[in-house]
Parts: structure tokens; sequence; C-alpha cells
């Protein structure tokens, strides 16, 4: 009796999974779409917000389907309002940044040093765990917008900020260390180092003086200084050197472990892709790093090939509206019970089948694309598509490009093309070989109206 009921409670399950997903995907043109790949702007938290910026972090990414590849890092994105200044601290977290817009100066403090390193637009840096940063926006017009990858060192997902100093918003950490240890270790009365350590109200971004940045920037520099190591923290510019594919349609820029020793200590590499308005990138998957992408400019949309949700609901998704679906539900349940279908559905179910997982996506979204998973971006028609992707576990990754003159379909040796294809050679190549572009193609304008936000 038992078993039977299992038997009739699976096909359900199956249903009811139906129902949820295409009720997501047919939801798929606002931000709430995409689930559990997408982020849009109501999955960030402000962790500190003042008239002079803000700083947001990213909701951990707790889904049992990306978890395990990204589940301990995390996003955030600082922007600073010109002339804006951030207070001294540290993270118990490595941070890879990427500056987005504007420019500004990063002053780290630690191996009893101070490094003051100017950064601009299109710069990448690696930012230890621990070391002690404060940091300003040098423009006295324009904003200094950075987007982070934070991976923290204790505990997977999860960071703190450590400010030295304060007042009552940051508190100080010192604040909770008992007077006497506060004298020893000062070697000064508390009340003298209380009038240092606890009186800065102003909360942790205020303002600087023109003066003030004036002299922040007067020493800060590019790194790179005769016999310095390359373990030097120092800015590369992403978007300045080569790009690794560039046509009419886009450019693709990449630093890899091989260029960056912090990356590679990390396992991690920094690309963008900024796509030409009213252009694509190629269907392409990464074989072994999963990519945490920002986008950083424009609007678009994001198409991914997910085989982790049932092939049955794919195929009502495709077939039927969710609304539609849902009236008849409850019939389709029986009819397939009826006719035996539910276990020929749960065996294609866990032999391949794929959902598309589809969202709109603009500046601030954030998309993650586990291995091996063939994806898709397109940009708008208004305004390029600028994708920062952070790769992670990206030691010997390769991307592999799906259509266009690179892809490995187009090597299929000719005996085996009937084989694969069903399809006669020529037949074969007259599809494989239409695509004369690689990695960034025209878009599809014909789809145009249905997309337009
Ligand atoms: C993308 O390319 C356009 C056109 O060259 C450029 O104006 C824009 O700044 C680029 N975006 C980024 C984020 O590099």
């Amino acid at each position: 009796m038992g078993t039977m009921k299992a038997a009739i409670a699976a096909p359900l399950l199956l249903l009811l999974l139906c129902v949820c997903s295409s009720a997501a995907l047919g939801d798929s043109s606002s931000s709430s779409g995409g689930r559990p790949y997408h982020f849009g702007e109501e999955s960030f938290r402000h962790w500190a917000r003042t008239r002079h910026g803000r700083f947001r972090v990213l909701d951990r990414f707790a889904d049992e389907l990306i978890e395990d590849a990204v589940g301990k890092y995390r996003v955030a994105v600082l922007e600073a309002a010109p002339r804006a200044f951030l207070q001294p601290s540290h993270y118990d977290a490595d941070e890879v940044m990427f500056v987005s817009e504007g420019e500004g100066v990063v002053v780290l403090l630690r191996g009893g040093k101070r490094e003051s390193v100017c950064v601009r637009e299109g710069d990448v840096m690696v930012i230890p765990a621990g070391a002690v940063v404060y940091s300003a926006n040098t423009h006295s017009h324009d904003w200094f917008r950075v987007v982070m990858l934070l991976s923290p060192v204790s505990t997977p997902g999860r960071f703190e900020e450590f400010f030295p100093v304060g007042g009552d918003r940051p508190e100080s950490f010192f604040s909770v260390f008992s007077d006497e240890v506060i004298q020893a270790a000062f070697n000064t009365r508390r009340e003298e180092w209380e009038q240092v350590f606890e009186k800065q109200r102003k909360g942790e971004i205020t303002t600087a003086s023109e003066e003030q940045i004036r002299e922040l920037s007067r020493t800060c520099s590019r790194g790179g200084k005769s016999g310095s190591s390359e373990w030097e923290i120092k800015p590369s510019s992403l978007t300045g050197k080569k790009p690794l594919h560039t046509n009419n349609h886009g450019r693709h820029y990449e630093i890899s472990g091989d260029e960056c020793p912090h990356l590679r200590a990390r396992n991690m590499d920094v690309g963008l892709a900024n796509i030409t308005r009213g252009s694509m990138m190629a269907p392409s998957y990464s074989t072994r790093a999963t990519k945490i992408a920002v986008v950083v400019q424009g609007s678009g949309y994001f198409e991914m090939a997910c085989p982790h949700v049932s092939s049955s609901s794919r195929r009502s998704s495709r077939e039927h509206g969710s609304r539609r679906r849902e009236e008849w539900g409850r019939e389709e349940e029986e009819e397939e019970e009826e006719e035996g279908h539910h276990e020929q559905e749960e065996e294609k179910s866990r032999r391949g089948g794929y959902t598309q997982v589809r969202s709109r996506i603009q500046a601030g979204s954030v998309i993650v694309v586990p291995a091996g998973h063939p994806t898709v971006l397109v940009a708008g028609q208004e305004e390029n598509l600028a994708v920062l992707c952070f790769g992670v576990h990206a030691g010997s990754d390769e991307k592999v490009f799906l259509a266009g003159s690179n892809s490995p379909l187009r090597q299929v040796d000719d005996h085996a093309k009937a084989l694969v294809f069903g399809a006669e050679a020529r037949e074969v190549d007259r599809v494989v070989q239409a695509q004369t572009d690689s990695v960034f193609f025209r878009g599809p304008h014909s789809r145009r109206d249905y997309y337009s936000v």
C-alpha cells in the first residue's frame, strides 16, 4: 500500500513542480524571473547608506542548485559620491574589485607599510583579507562605483567589516575592550584614547575637502616600481588590455591567473563582455569555472539551458500558457495516470530535458552560470550591454562557443555527420557554417517586440 501511494505521489509532485516552475518562467520578463540563477536590485541589502554613498551586499547564494559552486562568495557594490571618503576598515574576506565607474584612491595599511593606489574605470585589483583599507573618490563631480566579489576566509558566505576608529556608527571594535586593556595596550589613559578613537561622528562614508583629496591623490601610484615583487598590490586595467575577442558586435576582455598571481592563488579570473547594442554573445559555456556575472552597463536579457528541472515542466511551459495549465492541471494528472504515462515522464526527466532559464537584465543584475551550462547574453537596442564576470574554480577553464566559426560542432568529421545529426553532410554544413562570425553576433532583432522593455 505504502509503495502504491508513493508511486502516485511522484507524478503529482512532478505536476506541482511544473506549475510552479512555469509560473516563474511565465513571469520571466520581470526581474523575479530566472531564479535561482538571477538576482535583481531587490536581492541587495544596504550595509551603509549616507548622503555621500552606499555599500550594498547581495544575499547569500543559498539555493541548493548553486550553493556548492558559489555559496562561499558574496557580491557587493560600493557607490561613492564626488569626494566621498570611506573610513578605514578590514574584512575577514579577500576582495576582488572592479572599478565600473569613476576614479579613486585606495590606501592599504599592511605589513608595516602604506600602499596608496590610484584606480580608475576598468581596473581590477585584489585586496587581501585583513588589510586595513581606506579610500576616496578623487573626482569632484563624478561618482565612483566599484563592484566586488568577496571570498570570506573563515565562514563560507559570511563576512564582516571591522572598523578600528568610530563613534556611534560605525562603532570602533576597540570599544568592547576593558579600560585597563585599552590603557595598557595603547599606553594612554582611556579618556585620551577615546578622544581619538571614538569621536568620529560622521559615519563610515563621509566627505573630504578639495585639498584633502588633492593630498590623498598626490601620493598614490599605479604600482610596478622596479624591484617590486609579483605579489605587489596594484591595479590592472581590464578594459585597457587587448581584447581576447573583438568584432563589430562586441569585445571580450579577460585577466587570468597567469597574469595576476593574486587571482591564481584564489583560483579565479575576471572577464568583461561588452556587447554592442542590438548584438548578442554566442551560446557558450565554461568548462570548469562557474561565472558570477554582474551587469555594469546597459540592459538586455539572458537565456540558459538548465538540466535540473524536469523535462515535462519544460514541455508544458512551451506548449501552454501558465494560467491555462493551472486550470486543467488536475485533469492532466488524471489523464496521465489512466494512460500510465507517468512512468515514462519520470524516466524522461531523469534522462535529460532542459528548462529554459531566462530573465531581463540591467545594470546591477547578477547572474550565476554554473560550469557546462550553455548560456546566451543579448544586448538591448538602446545601449551596449557590459557584463563583468568573476570566474571561480577557474583553473584551466576554457570557454566553449557553441555557434559561429569557432564552434566545436563544426569539427564533427564528415563520416560522422549523418550519424550525429541525422541529416546529410551537405545540409549539416549549410547550417553549422551559416554563422560566420565568432563570439559576438548580430542579435535576434526579429524578436525585438517580444522582449522590448
Ligand atoms: C563598452 O563599450 C562602449 C563603446 O565602446 C563604451 O562606451 C563603454 O564604456 C564600454 N563599457 C565598459 C563597461 O567598458
